[in-house]
């Protein structure tokens, strides 16, 4: 039988929801609580109305950038989530290869199911970034951290709204999460694997260092020199911190919706933040990215890139490697659409000048 006609992210979204096994599936869809944030994420992007300018040339359309001085072709990067192989038999390996080809930049998890090393040998070229989790001893993220330099992985994405895992009801529900036999997390050590105690998506319950501040970061550089951004800012405040800490980047996101109900939606926090920082380091973000016209909206509101979890699975559901190509096509391609849309012919061109608040209709 063919497979059916995928035109746009949401419907590779309906493809994994009919196909995956549910177990792997409630793994990747669910969010904290009464998943309140899970929903404004989608939902907060079609509170921001876009304003075109017409008669612009935008016959030819440039939609390459650079994060950290590296370039990529496009301004949408594969956020870090654990556990690609249960999505497809390659797992990392082929979203890592997604990214190759597409020339974009693929963020590793902590908890992903192919070693770095595989990871980086399937697509040497590509732009790798590791995401860290500080497990316990200190001696499990200093090694990975050696292993991430010499695999040639570019950045450290620490992420930092994880202290404690989130309370996802629809995975309690399910009896929890379930790593199939034949797969393991290759980042956590022999001895770990061996101990018979309770796991958490893989690795003994309260592996994260739940006593970490913002000390890590001194800690972080004192052993190397890969520059480090943060994962899981959602305030100016805290977004201040990053900056007076000398950090390279922070990605605005809440996890996808899945650790703190009823924080903000990332496209609500980002603008505050990007105000904040003023330009002095990179702002990224994710959560609930979707379409072109939400990339569009983000960018114009300072973010630098945007990061998708979510929609990778989901393509890597439906067709591994060429599945999640597919996504990063689209969303590539809906992109270039919007910005000849609205008047742009290059991302530096997406100001925000193109998007209001919808709130601002209604003082009309
Ligand atoms: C994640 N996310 C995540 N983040 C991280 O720093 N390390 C991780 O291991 C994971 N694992 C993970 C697994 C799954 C199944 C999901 C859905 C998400 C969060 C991820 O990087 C990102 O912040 C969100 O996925 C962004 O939201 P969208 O694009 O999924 O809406
Ligand atoms: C998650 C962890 C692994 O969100 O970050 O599933």
């Amino acid at each position: 039988m063919s497979k059916p006609m995928l035109v746009c992210v949401d419907d590779y979204e309906q493809y994994a929801r009919e196909y995956l096994d549910r177990r792997s599936l409630v793994y990747f869809i669910s969010g904290a609580d009464e998943e309140v944030t899970l929903k404004e994420n989608r939902q907060a992007f079609k509170n921001w109305k876009i304003k075109p300018e017409v008669l612009r040339d935008v016959s030819k359309r440039d939609l390459s950038t650079s994060l950290l001085g590296q370039h990529v072709d496009f301004p949408i990067c594969i956020a870090p989530s654990g556990s690609h192989c249960l999505a497809c038999h390659e797992g990392e390996l082929a979203t890592v290869k997604a990214a190759a080809t597409m020339k974009t930049c693929m963020v590793l998890s902590t908890y992903s199911t192919k070693s770095m090393e595989e990871v980086s040998q399937a697509a040497p070229n590509c732009l790798r970034w590791f995401q860290l989790y500080v497990w316990r001893p200190r001696t499990i993220p200093e090694n990975l951290v050696r292993r991430a330099e010499a695999a040639g992985f570019k950045a450290l994405v620490l992420t930092v709204d994880l202290p404690v895992t989130g309370k996802r009801r629809t995975e309690c529900y399910a009896g929890g999460f379930y790593m199939p036999p034949h797969l393991q997390l290759p980042h956590l050590p022999q001895h770990f694997k061996d101990q018979d105690v309770e796991l958490e998506y893989g690795a003994p319950k309260g592996m994260v260092d739940a006593s970490l501040t913002w000390e890590c970061i001194e800690w972080l550089k004192s052993i190397t020199n890969l520059p480090i951004i943060l994962k899981g800012i959602l305030t100016p405040e805290d977004a201040l911190l990053a900056v007076q800490h000398k950090v390279a980047g922070i990605v605005v996101s809440n996890h996808g919706g899945r650790q703190l109900d009823y924080v903000p939606a990332t496209i609500e926090a980002l603008p505050k933040i990007v105000e904040a920082v003023k330009g002095q380091i990179e702002v990224y973000m994710d959560g609930g990215v979707r379409t072109g016209t939400d990339v569009f909206k983000a960018l114009a509101l300072g973010a630098k890139a945007v990061f998708v979890g979510r929609p990778i699975i989901y393509g890597l559901s439906y067709a591994g490697e060429e599945g999640a190509r597919q996504v990063l096509q689209i969303l590539r391609d809906e992109l270039s659409l919007t910005m000849a849309l609205s008047g742009c012919s290059k991302i530096n061109d997406i100001k925000p000048q193109y998007v209001v608040h919808q709130s601002h209709f209604a003082k009309l």
